[in-house]
């Protein structure tokens, strides 16, 4: 249970942990388990305390003040301390550490509590055994934050093993059976318990045919990973295809409001829930990208979505239907279809039509996790649904971790973005009753992520799931403490400075030398690495840039283009469609101008395009360098292996600004106001 890793991990400490009541029934537990990472250096058994204690009460009993001594129960105190803020209930997995005389205690009402409490004081190090301070209570703001793995159970032709997957094979797969090694993935739940993460959904959303069995006849095979990730509060889902009943069962029809496909969804959950009682619940990708789904039955994605919503609903368990959605089969010369406008027009219209227990599940932009894009309209336009805001941590086309990029400060952005009379934000979308979902970036790689700077990305997702206010750099700053502890090397200073320096830009820096003003998608078919301007654009995936010998961009506006901007609510659906109030980074996401369309930032597009992309590909070389100076201070495996992949970064981003810069010079024939080389 999560009690006994709390337990185990609190001995291993030197702490006692305490059951019950919080009052004078906890027993004291002697020092263990040498597994676990130290917190303050010569911590006593006395000195830290973890306590269980009956809810807290919402409102604080009047004149309630704090209570005990030094001498007393050091537990007291600190309770005492938070009935008197009125602070409320801590929830199921809330706590509060406090420094009280010479004991730092952890309260919590649950043991998941106790778990996030014990990773806190390891945040903390020394600062949790200083002066006393009264106890600060956390809450998570997501309920549910969640990784799904794009993981195959069987190697897939193209996609390999982990579709969109840059660290290696996968941490739960191999060759077409789970890989079984239980150090590796107990490693793995403890290191997403570190950042926050409590549920996982082990499979791809592409559902092929060995993973659409994980349900039925593989189902032990998910069992034994819930079994190694539940002592860290860890719920797992499934993948599902829509189309189960008929490729699993011969059903004659998936039709999702026929009688015997009911009684099957129902039948199969019950199954699923006997033999791992706390399943999170499935995820569905449905009539997306080839993907069966509704439509084939002329239902709407609501049906589809209640069909299983009502098969988990005795269980608790929810299902993640995605909002991913569109016709993936479009015409370049059709201008009047808008892939970012199909997302908004499925859905919006369905608002209100769900089961409670579902999730409508949508990625943050309204095109494909592109290096810039807008917030989704739709998380603006369904108050009456649950929505899980999906963010990619995997680094599809922000890098595939070769290229450093601290995605926190975007994602960051996202989270803070707001509309409406009510102040409503995404961030407040996403905990009003959803979740926040990130695509995973992990692997079989001995440092987890292929890149050693992208476990910040991991790290961060899970941080900004629990409290969306923190900083990207404070954030950044917890992960360098966690990862080099830098206080216990010859330089700290340069060794924090500098990985500042390296990181806390570089999703910006990534954004100079790609594709220029939120167009997107000049990426290589396929793999997606590497430039190609025109690699997608007569291509019936929806993404082109319009780039012509006059101007560039896609005009998105009410009046003379798709009316995607009519999607979103004020002042958004204005500040977008004027060419005097669009972002700058945004312009040809929803314009589309002539080259010497005058930027806010006082330059003209096209040299705006040329200097953004010279100035990335610099910034890159001043990365290199600045790593360099870092050898010796950092692990020498972890040095050479992010050296490797800064020579790559220099080398692609080099690429990038040749083909992006020689692609609008050929198109414009406008040179260089700096005379630099264009080929
Ligand atoms: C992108 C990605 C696919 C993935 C899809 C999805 O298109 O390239 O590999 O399946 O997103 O989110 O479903």
């Amino acid at each position: 249970t999560v009690f006994d890793e709390v337990e185990r991990a609190c001995a291993a400490h030197g702490g006692t942990v305490r059951r019950g009541t919080g009052q004078q029934d906890g027993v004291p537990r002697p020092a263990g388990d040498p597994d676990a990472a130290p917190v303050g250096a010569g911590v006593t058994p006395a000195q830290l305390v973890f306590a269980l204690v009956p809810t807290i009460p919402a409102v604080a009993p009047p004149g309630g003040e704090a209570t005990g001594s030094p001498d007393g129960d050091p537990v007291d105190a600190p309770r005492a301390g938070l009935d008197a803020t009125g602070a409320g209930p801590l929830g199921p997995e809330g706590f509060a550490v406090a420094r009280h005389g010479e004991v730092t205690v952890v309260l919590a009402e649950e043991p998941a509590g106790l778990l996030y409490g014990l990773f806190e004081v390891v945040r903390l190090g020394e600062a949790a055994f200083g002066p006393p301070y009264p106890a600060r209570a956390h809450r998570p703001a997501m309920r549910r934050r969640m990784l799904d793995h794009w993981d195959n159970v069987d190697v897939h032709p193209v996609m390999g093993q982990v579709e969109r997957g840059y660290a290696g094979g996968s941490i739960f797969w191999r060759d077409g059976r789970p890989r079984r090694d239980h150090a590796r993935l107990r490693a793995y739940a403890r290191l997403l318990a570190a950042c926050g993460v409590n549920a996982v959904s082990v499979n791809n959303v592409n559902v092929h045919a060995t993973e659409a069995r994980l349900l039925t006849e593989r189902l032990d095979d998910v069992a034994e990973i819930a079994d190694v990730l539940r002592p860290y509060g860890i719920r797992v889902h499934l993948s599902v295809t829509f189309a189960a009943p008929v490729v699993l069962d011969a059903l004659p029809t998936a039709d999702p409001l026929d009688d015997a496909v009911r009684a099957w969804w129902a039948e199969t959950t019950r199954r699923v829930y006997a033999r791992i009682p706390d399943f999170g619940g499935f995820v569905v990708k449905a009539d997306s990208e080839g993907q069966p789904g509704p439509f084939s039955y002329g239902r709407d994605h609501a049906d589809g979505a209640n069909l299983l919503a009502q098969a988990l609903d005795p269980y608790d368990g929810v299902v993640h239907w995605r909002a991913f959605v569109y016709n993936h089969r479009q015409d370049w010369r059709d201008r009047s279809t808008d892939r970012a406008r199909a997302a908004h027009d499925h859905f919006a219209l369905l608002d209100g039509r769900f089961r409670d227990n579902v999730i409508v599940q949508v990625k943050h932009g309204p095109m494909d996790f592109q290096t810039r894009e807008p917030v989704s309209p739709v998380i603006t336009a369904m108050p009456g649904t649950r929505l899980a805001v999906e963010f990619q941590v995997t680094q599809e086309y922000t890098g595939q971790q070769r290229h450093v990029c601290y995605l926190a400060p975007w994602w960051s952005e996202v989270l803070r973005f707001g509309w409406g009379e009510h102040g409503r934000t995404v961030a407040g979308v996403a905990a009003a009753g959803g979740d926040l979902v990130g695509v995973s970036n992990v692997g079989d790689d001995p440092f987890w992520t292929g890149h050693p700077l992208a476990q910040a990305n991991l790290y961060a997702f899970g941080r900004l799931a629990w409290d969306p206010r923190l900083t990207p750099q404070a954030v950044l700053d917890e992960w360098i403490d966690l990862t080099f502890d830098p206080a216990a090397t010859a330089d700290p200073e340069l060794l924090r400075g500098t990985l500042h320096e390296v990181m806390d830009d570089s999703w910006r820096s990534y954004e100079r030398y790609t594709a220029p003003l939120g167009v997107g998608f000049m990426v290589r078919p396929g793999h997606h690495y590497g430039p190609d301007v025109d690699g997608y654009e007569y291509t019936s995936w929806g993404t082109y840039h319009f780039a012509d010998r006059d101007g560039v961009g896609v005009d998105r506006t009410r009046a003379t283009g798709t009316g995607f901007t009519g999607q979103y609510p004020p002042p958004w659906s204005q500040v977008y469609e004027s060419l005097a109030s669009c972002p700058d980074e945004l312009l040809l996401f929803f314009h589309h101008v002539p080259y010497g369309h005058l930027l806010h930032s006082g330059g003209t597009v096209i040299q705006h395009i040329y200097d953004t992309h010279f100035d990335g590909m610099a910034e890159v070389a001043e990365m290199c360098r600045r790593w360099k100076s870092l050898a010796g201070l950092v692990d020498a495996a972890l040095h050479a292996r992010v050296t490797e992949r800064l020579d790559e970064q220099l080398r692609c981003a080099q690429e990038w600004c040749d083909q992006i810069n020689a692609y609008f010079y050929r198109r414009s024939g406008i040179p260089d106001a700096h005379g630099r080389t264009l080929y």
